[in-house]
This record gives C-alpha cells, structure tokens and sequence, in this order.
C-alpha cells in the first residue's frame, strides 16, 4: 500500500487550479533532483540509495548489531542533527513505548541511549548513573567528523570507557560511522582501529537516516533494517514520476507551497501517537534546514495529539492565522482497548462503553482538525497505512524527496546548511579556538548592542 495525502481541508484557502498552476514548475524542479542540474547537486545520493543499496553493507550493520547486542547492555549513540535525529525517530517509532524500562528478556536489544546532541554536564553525569556497572558499547556519527558537541561528548566517553575496559578492549566497543576520508573522526577512527561505517559523500546529514546513521543503532534495537530499506526502495519506486497528480509527494510539497504563498508561514505536524515525537524533530530538522534560508522558508512545528490540544491547541485554534498543519494519520493501530461499563457512572463515561481507545483518538484527531479548519488553520492529511518498518522506511523517504522538491519550488538549496556556521563561529571565538580571533570585537560590539 501507498502512503496517501488527503487535502480536502485546504479548500477555504486553495482551489484545483492553484493546485494544476503547479504543474510547470513540478516538472522542472523533478529534473533538477533526477538529472542534478540545480543548486546543490552535489548531494543528491538519496534519491537512489534505496535501490542501489549494497547487500554487503546490510551484512556488515547486522553483524556488527549482532557483536553489540552480546556483548553490550546499553548502547549509546553519540551524534547531533541529522547524525542523531534519524536514528531516533525510527528508535522510538518502531519500538515499545518503554523501551529502555522494559525487562531484559522482552526487549529484542540493549538499551539504547542517546548523547552528543547537547553540550549539558548534567545530561552526561545523569547518563553515566543510569549506565552504572551495566556494559556498554558506543557508536559515535560525525559526517564532517569535527562537529563540537559529539566530539566533546565522544572525548568524554572515550576516556570513561578506556579507564573501565582498557583501551584494547574500549576499542572493540567503540564504531565510528563518518566521511571515508576525511575529518578528524576518520583519523582518530585510523588511529586508534575502531571499526567504521561509511556515511557517502553525496548524501547530506539530514538525508542520511537510511545510511549506517540510521542503520546501524536501528539494528541494534532489533529492527528489521532490511525491511527499512524495502518501503524506502518503494517509496523511490512509487514516488519516480514527476506527474503531480500520482507523485504524492510531489503534491504534498506542491500545497505547502502554496499555502506558503497565502501566507501560512507556520506548518505543525500533528500526530496522535506519542511516539511519533521524535518523527516531529526529525520532520522539522529535515524541512527547517533545508528550506529556511535567503530570509524564506516554512517554520516547521510540530504537535503531539492530544497531549498539546491543552497546550497549543488554543494559540491553533483562535491566534495568528499564519498556521497549517500537516497530520499523520495511521490507518491501523497495533493494540487497541476497549471502555467497559461502570456499573456507577460516576465520571459520567459510560456513553463510551465499547467503544476503544484507537476509536476515541482517532475522533479526537479529526474533531480537532475540523475545528482547526473552521478556525482558519487549513490541514493536509497523510494517511500511513501501519507503524512498521516498512512504512518509517516509506515515510522518510516520502518526507526527503518531498523537501528536495518543496526547497527547488522554494528557490532555495534545499542541501545547504550555511546559517548553523554563525553560532559555531561565536562560540568558537568565546572558547578561543586557535582562527578564530578576529571575531572577538563583532561579537562584543553584538552583546553591547
Ligand atoms: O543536516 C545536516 O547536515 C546537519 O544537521 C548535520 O547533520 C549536523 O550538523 C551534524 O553534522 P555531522 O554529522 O558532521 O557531525
């Protein structure tokens, strides 16, 4: 089955021509992704990944999961944006709830636990308890291999695991999965004989959740990756054509185009399973870095149902109209409970006897996203027929080529990152790194100001 999108609640603000109007530019923008001909070209390895995935590469994640799952407790997964955030997404998407809580015997691999992705002494202090005498092994994600925050976080860990196993044995406990030459990960990988993962050069950190980035800590929780890469290599098939009325994607990416045009600045991904939280961060590193740039862009939001309909749902419902949102809904839920009867109705809840929870979210779901619609908040619906690997392989790749297109019709390099430098250039003259020095005075003329 496809992943299908539902816009019928964009018709206040759209009609079918807007939609047709797009045609033109959908065609040009698929050949700048198929024949690489527009702005960064460079990184456009996703698109076939899928495909072209070598079987060998598989093995080697496998195995390596297989070495980690023995040997190990806890996994800990050292990275930060789209060296993290990929990885994450499918962790708790596609695992219990409580994973990390769960007895030993009911979980399919160790506990995985993520670092590298703040800069907190207290995260890692907290961490290091949580770890106690529990065994663990590492797996550090740098593409560029000289980000600052895993790297400090690594120098940290390296240290804590080279004192408690030694450094031979630290060693066969550490993976490194970066660039194949270069940076200071791969040399200090060479050096000191971890195995390593290979992060292609044509593929950009936030499209490389289908890489050993995401592959390998996947694995290592007991996903079926082999599943991952088929929904992907469907999503690749399913999403070839470059005809707006079959590419879903393309129609996705085409409408929140336009409602960017009429003004709806703001899109919230909405979803009402809870552990989809963390498809929410991934979604909205992919698009924001992707799109925000040259003073434009979507500002990608997301919200979890019905937990912030308590929180948000009031600023969504009567505040600045300058919103849509973007729902996934999945057709069918895993496990399901039914309301039974209470024999004194106290809480006044009998009028839901039989009914179940899957059937209350889901009326909660559309109930707020008519009264959404009827506030001014249009909605687009993405329908995903189950939570399974298969599908987080799907999804993914629908959300990538989606925003490689959503960028182009954008006018913007949807591959480039060049605003994440600024901070890392203060920051790195506020902790004096040698180079840096010349920026000393522009960021006390700044503060000042
Ligand atoms: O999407 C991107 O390119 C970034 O978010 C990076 O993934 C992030 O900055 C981490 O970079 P690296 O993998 O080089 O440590």
């Amino acid at each position: 089955e496809k992943i299908t999108i539902d816009y019928r609640n964009v018709v206040s603000v759209l009609s079918k021509n807007d939609l047709s109007s797009m045609e033109k530019r959908i065609k040009l923008c698929h050949n700048m992704l198929h024949r690489g001909n527009g702005e960064g070209s460079n990184y456009l390895g996703w698109i076939n990944l899928p495909s072209s995935y070598e079987q060998e590469e598989t093995k080697k994640i496998k195995e390596v999961a297989e070495k980690i799952k023995k040997e190990s407790d806890v996994l800990i997964v050292v990275g930060i944006g789209g060296s993290y955030l990929g990885a994450r997404a499918a962790i708790e998407m596609l695992n219990h709830n409580f994973y990390n809580e769960l007895p030993k015997e009911k979980r399919k691999g160790p506990k995985v636990y993520f670092a590298g992705h703040n800069i907190s002494p207290m995260y890692i202090k907290n961490l290091l308890d949580v770890i106690g005498d529990q065994h663990i092994s590492l797996n550090v994600i740098s593409k560029s291999g000289t980000t600052t925050e895993p790297g400090i976080v690594f120098r940290i860990f390296k240290e804590y695991m080279e004192n408690r196993y030694g450094k031979k044995e630290a060693m066969t406990r550490i993976y490194a999965t970066t660039d194949r030459s270069h940076g200071a990960l791969r040399e200090l990988a060479s050096q000191e004989g971890y195995e390593t993962f290979v992060i292609p050069n044509n593929i950009g950190g936030r499209y490389s959740v289908l890489t050993p980035v995401g592959l390998l800590p996947m694995a290592v929780s007991g996903i079926n990756i082999e599943d991952v890469l088929e929904g992907a290599k469907r999503a690749q098939a399913d999403l070839s054509d470059d005809s707006l009325k079959t590419n879903n994607c393309y129609k996705y990416a085409a409408l929140r185009n336009l409602l960017y045009s009429r003004g709806k600045t703001t899109e919230v991904m909405v979803t009402n399973e809870p552990n989809l939280y963390y498809m929410g961060e991934w979604y909205k590193q992919l698009f924001g870095e992707s799109e925000g740039k040259d003073g434009k862009g979507i500002f990608p939001a997301s919200m979890n149902f019905t937990t912030d309909l308590h929180s948000l749902g009031q600023y969504l419902q009567d505040g600045k109209k300058n919103i849509f949102e973007t729902a996934i809904n999945i057709e069918k839920s895993q496990e399901d409970i039914a309301i039974s009867k209470d024999k004194l109705n106290l809480d006044g809840l009998n009028y839901l006897e039989g009914k179940t929870l899957d059937y209350i979210n889901r009326k909660a779901m559309e109930g707020a996203l008519a009264a959404h619609t009827d506030g001014g908040v249009p909605n687009i619906v993405i329908n995903l027929p189950e939570i399974t690997p298969f599908y987080y392989g799907y999804l993914t790749y629908f959300f990538m080529k989606a925003c490689g297109m959503s960028g182009y019709l954008l006018e913007v390099n949807p591959f480039d990152q060049p605003g994440v430098e600024a901070y890392k250039r203060n920051m790195f003259r506020l902790l004096g790194k040698p180079g840096y020095e010349e920026v000393y005075e522009e960021i006390v003329a700044t503060l000042e100001r």
